[in-house]
């Protein structure tokens, strides 16, 4: 299939938000990534519902909001209601898994298990029936602008494996350190979905660097 290309909007300009929600509308974008942070899953905050409702009065695209909260379930609905259309739970944040990502295709949006780098794929193994997509983290979730973590090939091509033999149809999506470098590796190792943050943002033409990502240019 196609890959997917989801820029992040951590890494956009937060003093005009609606200017980078434009460029990623005109780019060759397929979704738009929000990253949620508490401050306790993760050692950093970032935004909540007013700047996703704000968000999604004017994006195009898809919202894949990546939450990187502890117990996710007390905000499934409110995610839903400011427009979320993916919606990822860190695995790590989950002891009832099953009821949480049920809970979220029962709200109509895509189910998504994000993966820490030291969470093995095998521990996957009984929820891939019941999921849209497995986020596979290529940094340690918190903060963008951090270094690519080599270790993660392994993974997505062991999850491949299991999504193939199992006849499953799940995504995988990667974030963290993703720019116009490692780009063809991953799609090619078996990624479908790539996030990037400051490597579009950061660099001198977000949308030709959109372009590049997605025609893996
Ligand atoms: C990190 C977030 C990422 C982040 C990626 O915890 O989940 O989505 O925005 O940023 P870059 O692409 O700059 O590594
Ligand atoms: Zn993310």
């Amino acid at each position: 299939m196609e890959h997917l290309v989801s820029p992040s909007l951590l890494a956009a300009n937060f003093i005009n938000l609606e200017s980078d929600v434009n460029l990623v509308n005109r780019s060759d974008a397929d979704w738009l990534h929000l990253d949620i942070m508490d401050g306790v899953f993760v050692p950093n905050i970032s935004f909540g519902f007013p700047v996703i409702q704000a968000v999604k009065k004017i994006a195009s695209k898809p919202l894949d909001v990546h939450l990187m909260i502890v117990d996710p379930d007390r905000y499934l609905v409110r995610f839903s209601e400011a427009g979320a259309n993916i919606l990822t739970v860190q695995y790590e944040a989950c002891p009832h898994l099953n009821r949480t990502v049920t809970e979220i295709r029962n709200l109509n949006m895509k189910a998504g298990v994000a993966l820490n780098p030291h969470t093995p794929v095998s521990l996957l193994k009984n929820i891939l029936p019941y999921i849209d997509m497995v986020l596979i983290m290529t940094v340690n979730p918190g903060f963008g602008g951090q270094l690519f973590i080599k270790e993660s090939y392994n993974k997505i091509a062991e999850l491949r494996k299991m999504i193939s033999d199992g006849g499953y149809n799940v995504l995988i999506e990667v974030d963290g350190g993703i720019d116009t470098v490692n780009a063809h590796r991953l799609i090619e190792t078996g990624a479908n979905v790539l996030v990037a943050g400051n490597s579009i943002f950061g660099s001198a033409d977000p949308v030709g660097t959109i372009q590049k990502l997605k025609r893996l240019l």
